[in-house]
């Protein structure tokens, strides 16, 4: 087991705000220091008698979803002027993909593979969520997800831990900027720790049963990367991890996050998570469940009173330590400190200039356009050209609906300030091209086909049928599941409809999950996924449509070509049996009574091709790439050393286009099995026409060290293969040797 890394900090070192916080809590009662550990829910712009006491008596410490800026600034005026001690409070707020200006959901920032942009969002969602008086937002959420039934698949930032760990970075240092005491950070909060995107069946707030090892070599690096990158808070998961709720999980909240990692942040509960254990079968009753989430490392309980009724009592009984209690306000009360709130914890209402503001919306399109994932381009029938085509039909639930294109924890997004796909479109056409629009269905899930003879009529008359289809926002996102990932209602059926009209169809997509589209795929002649690509999305499609600027997006997940084949994710083991191109038989080609050992007695399935329908890292852009020699500055590394691996891209296409280069190693034979592929580094770059790149890559044993039977975490010597190109399924390869 690691050993514990936080050796104690001299009494020399002790800060100034350590100082404050160690005379202000010897002035709390326990009953005020109880209430910094609770959480109340704000009343929707008002202030009931009922929170009003409570605040004035101490008996909280933050209050979340409260975001009518008066009334937080009242709020925060009782705290400070009515209570006992003046103790400002914590506001937070789930300010997940933007406040007002709403950006790509986080797996379509994923999709951007631009750690830059990813910072972005979050650093204007921080200006604009701190002008309306949060401190406190509650992401970023760092879930790795390999599960598209999942709901909150949307939220996260995808299968792969290396991807999810830079991107985590990138959206702490946005929403906490250099120092949490500057007027424009908020504290951010790394969750749902940990192994919430591995919920049995895809289904939200389910069983998880993850390997120590898994865990610590797929879910955990995020998270250690958050730590490592400051973040200032943490949230428990709702899931049981491996027998144990991760709300009361000591070697989780303890053992891992305060004596691996020295995390010295608050962890604040999910929503009634506390009271839950009674739920999961793990507290006999909310006393007990408020003894073991206080126990094993939650300091704020979030939306429910199982603290505030039952902690004083557990103190006086002796069953917790008041020292253990000053530890936990500590981190509290120096969280405040850190963000300032001591010195001003008011918002002046005047200011809100940067909400939705120009520059604000001008990052959010070009987050969008980043963001969007060319999947497929038939006769390269994209770019649609203005001079080329005369009607344009557009057609779908998705096409012109500035609420939904937002997509799941939206709250404070304005959907009448949304761009949609028809406006922008009208908006660029002017008088060259004619867009009959036809919405089709009501909505996405619609199961009539009242609607499909307009859209039918408008695709007859156009030279393309532009379909905008997809999940409305709220068939994703949290407790928002399916188990068919297919495009809802009948939207199937509208592509065959419009398929047999013969005019070409490019289908977006707009959706919080991968779409399985097998049975459709070889209708359209194109396919854009968007994700929902928030307030900016109409613009952003239409600029990719029409050419202005080349898609660039790269999955971040994979796609499945049926839900079948879920979990299904490109850095899987080989296991004794892979399968292969060789050894799959397909289930209609057996012959009657073939003998048991007939077939290709190999990992596949008899009825489904075994690879994903679009891997990991693709996308496809307007151009075209070439990846030739990859070159290593050594062959043999000593484990401490870096190995410098370069390529050559080059643009043979006929676009200024971006390309996310990436790298993936393997390593061959170790002491415990090993994926066949890992993302260990990748590189956005921008080429026009003809131009070519020597993209370098550093590569440090650190980055192949994994955790091994007996825990520990360490690169071992053997062979490894490399393979670098425009996605997870790669050929350009070579290999080197580790040694010790
Ligand atoms: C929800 C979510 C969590 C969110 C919290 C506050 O249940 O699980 O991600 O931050 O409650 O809204």
């Amino acid at each position: 087991m690691p050993a514990n890394l936080c050796q104690q900090r001299p009494v020399a070192d002790i800060s100034d705000t350590a100082s404050k916080v160690v005379t202000l809590l010897s002035k709390m009662t326990i009953e005020e220091k109880v209430g910094q550990m609770s959480q109340l829910p704000g009343d929707g712009g008002n202030v009931s008698n009922r929170l009003r006491k409570t605040i004035e008596n101490g008996h909280v410490g933050s209050i979340l979803n409260e975001v009518n800026l008066d009334t937080i600034n009242e709020l925060q005026q009782i705290a400070i002027q009515d209570s006992r001690l003046g103790i400002p409070l914590l506001i937070g707020r789930d300010v997940i993909h933007g406040f007002s200006t709403i950006f790509p959901i986080p797996l379509g920032q994923a999709a951007t593979w631009s750690p830059d942009t990813v910072e972005q969002c979050a650093n204007l969602a921080a200006i604009e969520a701190s002008e309306n008086g949060i401190n406190w937002t509650f992401a970023p959420m760092i879930d790795i997800s390999r599960d598209p039934r999942w709901g909150r698949i949307a939220e996260s930032l995808g299968e792969d831990p290396f991807l999810c760990k830079s991107l985590a970075t990138s959206m702490v240092r946005g929403f906490q900027g250099d120092e949490l005491s500057m007027p424009n950070s908020i504290a951010a909060c790394a969750k749902h720790f940990a192994g919430y995107g591995a919920s049995e069946g895809g289904r939200d707030y389910n069983t998880t049963n993850i390997p120590e090892h898994e865990l610590r070599n797929v879910y955990l690096p995020p998270f250690k990367a958050a730590v490592e990158s400051g973040v200032a808070t943490f949230m428990a998961s709702f899931s049981d991890l491996n027998g144990v709720p991760a709300t009361a999980n000591n070697w989780l909240l303890t053992d891992v996050l305060r004596n691996e990692w020295c995390f010295t942040g608050p962890v604040v509960s999910d929503w009634e998570a506390v009271p839950q254990l009674v739920t999961h079968g793990i507290s006999v009753d909310r006393c007990d469940a408020a003894l073991q989430a206080c126990t094993a490392g939650i300091d704020i309980e979030m939306a429910s009173d199982c603290y505030f009724n039952h902690l004083i009592q557990l103190i006086n009984d002796k069953f917790i330590s008041i020292s253990e209690v000053d530890r936990i306000v500590s981190r509290i009360l120096t969280l405040k400190f850190n963000l300032g709130l001591f010195s001003n914890a008011f918002t002046p209402s005047t200011q809100k200039a940067n909400v939705l503001n120009k520059t604000h919306l001008k990052v959010a399109k070009e987050a969008a356009i980043k963001s969007c994932v060319l999947l497929k381009n038939n006769e390269q029938i994209l770019p649609i050209s203005k001079g080329k085509i005369n009607t344009l039909s557009v057609i779908g639930p998705l096409a012109n609906d500035g609420y939904e294109q937002m997509g799941t924890w939206a709250f404070d997004g304005k959907a009448s300030q949304s761009q949609t796909c028809l406006q922008a479109i009208k908006d660029y056409a002017g008088n060259a091209i004619n867009i009959n629009y036809a919405v089709a269905m009501e909505n996405s899930r619609s199961n009539h086909q009242q609607g499909f003879g307009q859209a039918i009529e408008s695709a007859k008359n156009a030279d393309i049928a532009l379909m905008i289809l997809g999940e409305e926002a709220i068939l994703s996102g949290e407790a928002h599941c399916r188990a068919n990932i297919d495009l809802p209602g009948a939207q199937e059926q509208l592509i065959e409809a419009i398929h047999k009209t013969g005019t070409p169809i490019v289908l977006v997509i707009m959706a919080g999950r991968p779409i399985t589209l097998e049975k459709v795929i070889a209708k359209v002649d194109a396919i854009l996924f968007a994700w929902h690509p928030g307030t900016m999305g109409g613009p952003a499609i239409t600029d990719l449509l029409f050419g202005l600027v080349s898609p660039s997006g790269k999955l971040p997940v994979t796609f499945p070509r049926t839900v079948g084949q879920v979990p299904l994710y490109y850095a899987q083991k080989n296991s004794g049996r892979p399968p292969s191109q060789e050894t799959f038989v397909d289930m209609d080609s057996i012959e009657v009574r073939a003998p048991q050992t007939s077939l290709g007695m190999t990992g596949t399935y008899l009825d489904t091709h075994f690879t994903p329908l679009f891997p990991f890292g693709y996308g496809l852009s307007y151009s075209q790439f070439s990846y030739t020699d990859i070159k290593l500055n050594k062959e043999v590394i000593a484990i401490g050393n870096a190995i410098e691996i370069s390529v050559t891209v080059s643009n043979i296409g006929r676009y200024n286009a971006d390309e996310v280069v990436q790298l993936y190693t393997r390593d061959l034979v170790a002491s415990v099995t090993r994926p066949v592929r890992e993302l260990k580094g990748y590189q956005r770059i921008s080429l026009a026409p003809g131009k070519s790149q020597v993209v370098m890559f550093e590569l440090h044993t650190d980055e192949l060290a994994f955790h091994n039977r007996k825990m520990e975490c360490k690169a071992e010597a053997g062979l490894f293969h490399v393979w670098i190109g425009g996605d997870s399924s790669a050929t350009l390869t070579a290999e080197f040797r580790v040694i010790n």
